[in-house]
């Protein structure tokens, strides 16, 4: 056996290996999963504009009248008007001096915090953190603490006890990718200024599902003065591939200097550009669409609630079921699509060991039938499993959120290699 076989023989065993599951035609609310027509409740695609006509047919047109790639990266070539507009139109948007594009969420994180974070300095990170927030971490090789999920007090103590000498960087997601609750970004604003650190907050999943005109959280806690960078994806509400950092001019023109993954890789592809500029206009053109994704997760939330499953607080687009083993996640999604529901199990590394679950996300072109139908399947498929539906709000194995004593800084090493089973006791998200 080879080590590569070894370890996905590992993977089976501890009921972490993943497969691609093969989607026909576009990201619509029903799909055909595997050649099976099944709901799809775990796409980002949370407005439904990835194949909305106005969409498509913008990024047709670019293809026509710009070609598919941008050819070079932005600082050499790869800079074309149609990059500029998008900038323009997204500074706009999110009341924001200036805006740089970069070619996906995962590598504006990378660039923004190895640009404002580097060895000598301290980057104060959420243990909930997507991925490519921990990887953009690890990267800059600054001294990483890392505090309890969304707790400001947890924050401050590590504000309070990490050396002042180099810069300070907090960084959080606004929207939790896969709890889908709220950072509690007010306070760790004030605690930014209070302790001049520079705040960087990612808001992957509010832009366009929460906030005044879907504008995001940072927005709705009316903290867009007190954030450093803003960063945004187009890759999700907005349907598209790509992502961007608001900040001031001067901040924008260093992240253009300093910010590797901008430098050394190609500009985004005008037909991805001039998507996102589509979904852009019809989001500021019917903010009605996001009332519409808000409604579909109260039905869903409900019907769920009705079912007998317990729920977090959030009353957001993302409802986590939280089932705890891996294995028994797998299994209620293999039944879930067998009767016609797509919930993607989710599984360690992306959350922490013993959290296992389904991410339900919604989308604003669900219906109400659809929606209730799910949460039926969903708890056909829990019973079966013989799982405890009152217990998927946290999961039987999660730790106790009501404990607030001061601990000792966790600490996450520079460039530490990937390691699987030390990922699943980080107990950080992906
Ligand atoms: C919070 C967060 N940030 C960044 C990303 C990466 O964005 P992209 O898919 O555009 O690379 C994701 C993707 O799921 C995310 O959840």
């Amino acid at each position: 056996m080879t080590e590569i076989e070894q370890r996905m023989a590992e993977l089976e065993r501890l009921g972490l290996q993943r497969r691609l599951r093969m989607v026909s035609g576009p990201q619509g609310p029903r799909v055909l999963l595997d050649g099976k027509p099944v709901l799809l409740l775990c796409s980002n695609n949370y407005l439904g504009l990835a194949d909305h006509p106005r969409v498509r047919e913008a990024a047709a047109d670019a293809a026509m009248r710009w070609g598919v790639g941008a050819g070079a990266s932005r600082l050499v070539s790869g800079t074309m008007t149609i990059h500029r507009r998008l900038e323009e139109r997204l500074a706009t948007f999110e009341r924001s001096e200036a805006c740089v594009l970069f070619g996906s969420g995962y590598l504006a994180n990378l660039g923004v915090i190895g640009a404002l974070a580097g060895p000598g300095d301290v980057i104060f990170s959420d243990e909930l953190n997507h991925a490519s927030i921990i990887d953009g971490c690890r990267a800059s090789r600054a001294r990483v603490l890392v505090y309890r999920h969304a707790d400001a007090e947890h924050l401050q103590w590590h504000l309070t006890r990490a050396p002042r000498d180099g810069r300070r960087l907090i960084v959080t997601d606004s929207v939790f990718s896969m709890d889908g609750d709220v950072a509690p970004l007010a306070d760790i604003a004030e605690l930014a200024e209070a302790y001049q650190a520079c705040l960087v907050v990612d808001e992957a999943h509010a832009t366009g599902a929460l906030g005044p005109g879907g504008r995001g959280a940072v927005a709705q806690a009316g903290i867009e003065d007190q954030v450093d960078v803003l960063i945004g994806t187009l890759s999700k509400a907005l349907g598209s591939y790509g992502a961007y950092a608001c900040a001031s001019e001067t901040m924008t023109r260093y992240l253009i200097n300093c910010a590797r993954s901008l430098i050394f890789s190609t500009a985004p592809p005008p037909p991805a550009v001039a998507g996102a500029l589509a979904a852009l206009g019809l989001l500021e053109e019917r903010p009605h669409r996001v009332e519409r994704l808000n409604w579909a997760a109260r039905t869903l939330r409900e019907a769920l609630a009705r079912e007998g499953f317990a729920l977090g607080a959030s009353e957001l687009h993302i409802i986590p079921l939280v089932v705890g083993d891996e294995r028994t996640a797998v299994r209620m999604c293999h039944e879930a699509v067998e009767h016609g529901v797509f919930a993607q199990a989710i599984r360690p590394p992306t959350v922490p060991q013993g959290t296992s679950r389904l991410r339900l996300t919604v989308m604003a072109s669900h219906t109400e039938r659809e929606l209730r139908r799910a949460a039926q399947v969903l708890a056909r498929a829990a019973r079966n499993q013989k799982l405890d539906l009152s217990l998927t709000a946290r999961g039987p194995n999660a730790a106790g959120q009501g404990e607030r004593a001061a601990e000792p800084a966790r600490e996450l090493q520079p460039n530490q290699p990937f390691d699987l089973e030390r990922e699943e006791s980080m107990a950080h998200a992906a």
